[in-house]
């Protein structure tokens, strides 16, 4: 790893469910691994309808029940994230899709990544967007991000 903090932007559509949960996630796991320093964590919505808001309560409960605190404010993902970022994580595929849109010319494709090929105890190709769904739909999206996120932290670890 280099001196300079290495850059994890997780990315889904209204950055108030998915995204942020998997920021707690992965901000836990970093910490525990007394990496904090070298790993800064973000996340963005492609959508910025939620702008400044908390996660969504039942999100916020159910990382809760977990030992995660959730406390980013929602923020729409800009540009200049495509540079900053080193690895830029979507949630689905439409967030893919649209992340991938702001970089028509293709210069940040490597960086810019589906979440769920980091998983190695899950087959679902996509984190399931929770918002309308019941109380299992939110165990199922920490179910993913706790996979993904050990998985990522190793991946990063040993780079
Ligand atoms: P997220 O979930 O993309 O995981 O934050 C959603 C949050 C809000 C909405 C949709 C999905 N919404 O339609 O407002």
């Amino acid at each position: 790893m280099t001196e300079k903090a290495y850059q994890i932007l997780f990315v889904c559509l209204g950055n108030i469910c998915r995204s942020p949960a998997a920021e707690g996630v992965m901000h836990s796991m970093v910490e525990q691994a007394g990496l904090s320093s070298m790993i800064h964590i973000d996340s963005a919505g492609t959508e910025g309808w939620h702008r400044g808001k908390l996660p969504d309560a039942r999100m916020r409960e159910a990382a809760k029940a977990r030992g995660y605190t959730l406390q980013s404010r929602a923020r729409q993902v800009r540009l200049a994230d495509l540079e900053t970022f080193d690895l830029i994580l979507a949630m689905d595929a439409d967030n893919l899709r649209n992340l991938r849109a702001l970089d028509p010319e293709g210069l940040h494709t490597k960086k810019i990544q589906a979440f769920c090929d980091f998983c190695t105890d899950h087959d679902e190709k996509e984190v399931p967007d929770p918002y309308y769904g019941g109380s299992e739909g939110f165990e199922k999206v920490l179910d993913l991000l706790e996979d993904g996120c050990a998985n990522v932290l190793r991946q990063i670890a040993k780079a």
